[in-house]
C-alpha cells in the first residue's frame, strides 16, 4: 500500500481510497496523489476500485487530478473497470459522479454501497419500526441508568450512540448525565427525523443527530469517552465492522458499551411452553434476515477480538418484578405487531403458524401483567476499555 493524507492505494483490492476533505492549493499540489493514482491506473487489471465512502470534501484541483486519472484509462485502458463506490451519507458525490461517467464509456460506473447493505436493513429501516423502539426504550431505560455508572459513564463525557434509532437513549443521558456533547448516528431516516423532532420539542441541545453508516463513520479518530451502541450488532449481518468503528472513535481510556439481547429465551409462566415455541420462532424470523438476536451473549468475545480491554459484562434483567408490568405488555404487543405484520408474512408463513405465534405473545403478555404470573426479557449489557 502506498499513502497519501487523503488517497490510498489498496493493491490487493485494487481500490483507491479517497478520504476526508481534499483540498490542494492548486494543481502542482496533486502532484504525489496524481503519481499514486496514475501508478494505480496503469498497473490494474480488470477492475479498478474508487472508494469514496469517506470523501467529504474535495475542491477543484482535486477533483480535476480525478477526472484526469479517469480520461487516462478511457483513453487508454479500454480492458479496464472502474467502479466509483459512494455513500447516500454524502449526496454530492454520487450526483457528481453521475455527470462524471455520463461522458465516459459503459465501462464506468457509479455505486451507492449502502443502499442495500445488509439483508435486515429495509424492515428496520421502515417507519413501522419506531414503535417497536419507543415501547422498548422506557422499560430499558429504567433498568440501564442504574448500570451505566459501573459502565463508566460519568458526567461531562463526550458521548456518541452509534445506531441511536429514534434517539431515546441519547435523550435520557442528556437528561440525566449532564454530558458535554452526545451525537447520535442512525442509518434510518425516519428514526432520525423523529429524533430530532423530540430533542428540538424538548430542547436537549447537547445532541445531534447524524444521518450515517456505522461500518464507516465520519467521525474523528479518539474523539469521545463513551461509545454507545445498543440492540444493533445483533441486527447488522459483519458485527465486527460496525465494532471496529466504535473503538475507533473511543478515545484511548474511554469505553465501549453495548447491550445485545437472548431473544429466544424471553420467558414466561403460566404457558411457559407456548412463550418459549414463539419466541424460538420469532428469533428464527429475524434470522431469516441475517439478524442474530441471540448475540447477547457473544459480546465478550467479539470485543476481546476487537481489541478492548477490562471487559464487564453484566445481565440487564427485565422481569414483571422490576418493570411496569402495563409498559412490558405494550412491548410485548409491539413485537407481535412486527413479527406477525412484517417478518411472519413476508416469511409466507399461514394463518395457522401466525395464530401459534399470537398465542405465545399474549401468553407473554399474561405472565407479565397477572399478579401471580412472572415473565422476563434477558438482555446483556457488556463495556470495554479502549487501550491507551
Ligand atoms: C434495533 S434498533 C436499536 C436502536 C437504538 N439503539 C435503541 O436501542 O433503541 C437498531 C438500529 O440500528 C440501525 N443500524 C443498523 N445498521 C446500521 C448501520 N450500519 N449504520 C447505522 N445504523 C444502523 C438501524 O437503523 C436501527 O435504528
Amino acid at each position: 500500500m502506498s499513502a497519501h493524507p487523503h488517497i490510498t492505494f489498496d493493491e490487493q483490492r485494487q481500490e483507491l481510497i479517497l478520504a476526508g476533505t481534499w483540498l490542494p492549493r492548486d494543481s502542482a499540489a496533486t502532484f504525489t496523489a496524481r503519481n499514486i493514482m496514475n501508478s494505480a491506473a496503469s498497473s490494474v487489471r480488470g477492475m479498478l476500485y474508487i472508494n469514496c465512502k469517506r470523501l467529504l470534501r474535495i475542491n477543484s484541483p482535486a477533483f480535476s487530478a480525478l477526472l484526469d486519472m479517469l480520461c487516462w484509462i478511457e483513453e487508454n485502458r479500454s480492458d479496464l473497470h472502474v467502479k466509483i463506490i459512494v455513500s447516500s451519507a454524502i449526496p454530492w458525490a454520487e450526483k457528481r459522479f453521475r455527470v462524471v461517467i455520463q461522458m465516459l464509456g459503459k465501462n464506468f460506473s457509479v455505486e451507492q454501497y449502502d443502499k442495500q447493505f445488509y439483508p435486515g436493513q429495509a424492515a428496520v429501516e421502515d417507519a413501522s419500526f419506531i414503535p417497536v423502539l419507543q415501547t422498548q426504550a422506557k422499560i430499558i431505560w429504567e433498568q440501564e441508568r442504574h448500570i451505566l455508572p459501573r459502565h463508566g459513564l460519568t458526567p461531562q463525557m463526550k458521548v456518541a450512540d452509534i445506531c441511536c434509532g429514534i434517539g431515546s437513549f441519547a435523550m435520557q443521558v442528556a437528561r440525566h448525565f449532564a454530558p458535554k456533547t452526545v451525537v447520535g448516528v442512525d442509518h434510518a431516516q425516519p428514526a432520525l427525523a423523529y429524533a430530532r423532532h423530540l430533542a428540538h420539542e424538548f430542547c436537549l441541545s447537547s445532541l445531534e443527530f447524524i444521518y450515517g453508516d456505522a461500518t464507516n463513520l465520519l467521525l474523528a479518530d479518539n474523539r469521545f469517552d463513551f461509545v454507545a451502541c445498543r440492540l444493533a450488532l445483533q441486527i447488522f449481518d459483519k458485527p465486527e465492522n460496525i465494532l471496529r468503528e466504535l473503538v475507533r472513535i473511543c478515545r484511548p481510556g474511554g469505553r465501549v458499551y453495548l447491550i445485545n439481547e437472548t431473544y429466544s429465551r424471553c420467558f414466561g409462566y403460566p404457558s411457559a411452553e407456548a412463550i418459549a415455541w414463539t419466541y424460538q420462532e420469532a428469533s428464527g424470523l429475524y434470522g431469516a434476515l441475517s439478524m442474530d438476536l441471540e448475540f447477547g451473549p457473544k459480546m465478550r468475545c467479539y470485543m476481546t477480538e476487537a481489541g478492548l480491554k477490562n471487559i464487564q459484562v453484566e445481565p440487564l434483567m427485565l422481569t414483571s418484578c422490576n418493570t411496569n408490568g402495563a409498559d412490558f405488555a405494550d412491548v410485548i404487543r409491539s413485537w407481535e405487531a412486527y413479527a406477525i405484520n412484517q417478518l411472519a408474512k413476508n416469511a409466507g408463513k399461514d394463518e395457522a403458524y401466525c395464530q401459534r405465534l399470537r398465542e405465545g405473545f399474549a401468553a407473554h403478555v399474561r405472565s407479565v401483567t397477572h399478579e401471580k404470573g412472572f415473565g422476563g426479557w434477558p438482555i446483556w449489557a457488556a463495556s470495554g476499555c479502549k487501550p491507551g
